[in-house]
């Protein structure tokens, strides 16, 4: 297998390709990453001086870039780079709709060229907007997304269906719901609630905390994509979650209570405008053709991922750079009425 993974120096994407060299010790992979603030080598520190393991800095977006890379004999292609974060689309939508609209179109145009085996699109259960009390997400769930993120990953989502159904590109698209776990940057829920904590900084909680996550452990994601590398059937979409449904106060509390922090840090916030209420995920499809399964029960894994941010206080302090703490005071200073 000579595999390019995308957006590989990202939270999954660095987890995935760790989880593939271990899996695969003879598969070659190559890293594609643009490095934006969300791309961290450090995160493949351990696999850097690997024979079968290389990086390249690139935009999906760079044509010329690209088909450098493809003309390297890929045959699978896994597709995380995007930007990832709703909050920031809502600040910029642009360079959301530039990566995970245009990128994606760039890649499969190569992937075309270039007669790949297999192009997987690592998508999001965010395409399918928001639940009420009952019910989950199956595949067959409308596209109904309600942020800028989710509408540029659903416009990704479209044009891999589409050069599947027009061009006959062997795909699939897979729809996870919220991952946790080492190396997410410290902007999204887990991380930021666990690094403020640590520092005894106020916890920015939006609207009344009852909106509801389906968590996942990041390696159970990973082993979902592996699956469906190796099974999935052609054209086909799967769902990955976790049937792990928690309130966003509850992952807080959770937090606190691990750190010995008071529940006092609390601080409600004005709400996320379009702030999807509630994500489950039915992931029967991916369980009965695939056979996979979670291996981590929540209790544990995030009792590992605290503890890992514990032990590796020095990668997200790092990584709070000076573009980072911009981006914070932008997204929260008024609203918890200080400066950041
Ligand atoms: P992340 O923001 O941590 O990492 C994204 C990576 O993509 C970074 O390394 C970044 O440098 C890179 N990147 C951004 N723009 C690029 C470009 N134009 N060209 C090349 N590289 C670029 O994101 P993540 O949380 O690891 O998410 C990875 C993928 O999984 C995304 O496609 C996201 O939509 C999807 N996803 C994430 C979650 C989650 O809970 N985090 C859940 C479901 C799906
Ligand atoms: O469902 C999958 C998606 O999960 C992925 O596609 C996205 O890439 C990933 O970022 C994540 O999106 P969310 O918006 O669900 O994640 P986030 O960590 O930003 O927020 C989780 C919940 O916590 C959400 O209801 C908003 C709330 N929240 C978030 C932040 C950052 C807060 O209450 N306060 C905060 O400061």
């Amino acid at each position: 297998m000579k595999l390019l993974v995308t957006g590989g120096a990202g939270f999954i994407g660095s987890n995935f390709i760790l989880y593939m060299m271990r899996q695969y010790p003879k598969a070659q992979i190559i890293n594609m990453d643009a490095l934006t603030y969300a791309g961290n080598l450090e995160n493949l520190r351990s696999v850097e001086q690997e024979n079968n393991y290389s990086f390249v800095k690139a935009s999906i977006t760079d044509k010329q870039a690209v088909d450098e890379i493809f003309s390297q004999g890929i045959n699978v292609v896994v597709n995380f780079a995007a930007e990832s974060h709703v909050d920031r689309s809502i600040l910029e939508p642009d360079v959301f709709v530039n990566t995970n609209v245009l990128g994606t179109q760039v890649l499969l145009d190569a992937a075309r060229k270039y007669g790949i085996t297999k192009f997987v699109q690592v998508s999001t259960d965010e395409v399918y907007g928001s639940l009420g009390t009952t019910g989950l997400f199956s595949e067959t769930t409308p596209l109904a997304p309600n942020s800028p993120y989710s509408a540029s990953k659903a416009g990704g989502d479209l044009l891999v269906r589409a050069y599947h159904e027009t061009y006959g590109l062997p795909v699939n698209i897979t729809r996870c719901s919220n991952n946790y776990g080492p190396y997410q940057f410290p902007e999204k829920l887990i991380p930021l609630m666990i690094s403020r904590a640590l520092t005894d900084e106020p916890l920015p909680v939006y609207g009344d905390g009852l909106n509801i996550r389906d968590w996942l452990y990041v390696e159970d994601h990973c082993s979902a994509i592996d699956l469906v590398i190796h099974q999935g059937r052609s054209g086909e979409v799967y769902n990955i979650g976790g049937n792990n449904e928690r309130t966003n106060i509850q992952i807080v509390n959770t937090i606190l209570q691990q750190l010995g922090k008071p529940e006092s840090l609390i601080t409600y916030i004005e709400d996320r405008p379009g702030h999807d209420r509630r994500y489950g995920i039915d992931p029967a499809k991916i369980t009965k053709e695939l056979g996979w399964k979670p291996q981590h029960h929540f209790e544990t894994g995030i009792q590992e991922t605290i503890a890992w941010y514990l032990s590796h206080k020095d990668w997200w302090e790092r990584i709070q750079s000076g573009a980072y703490l911009e981006y914070s005071a932008r997204q929260y200073g008024s609203r918890l009425g200080e400066s950041l």
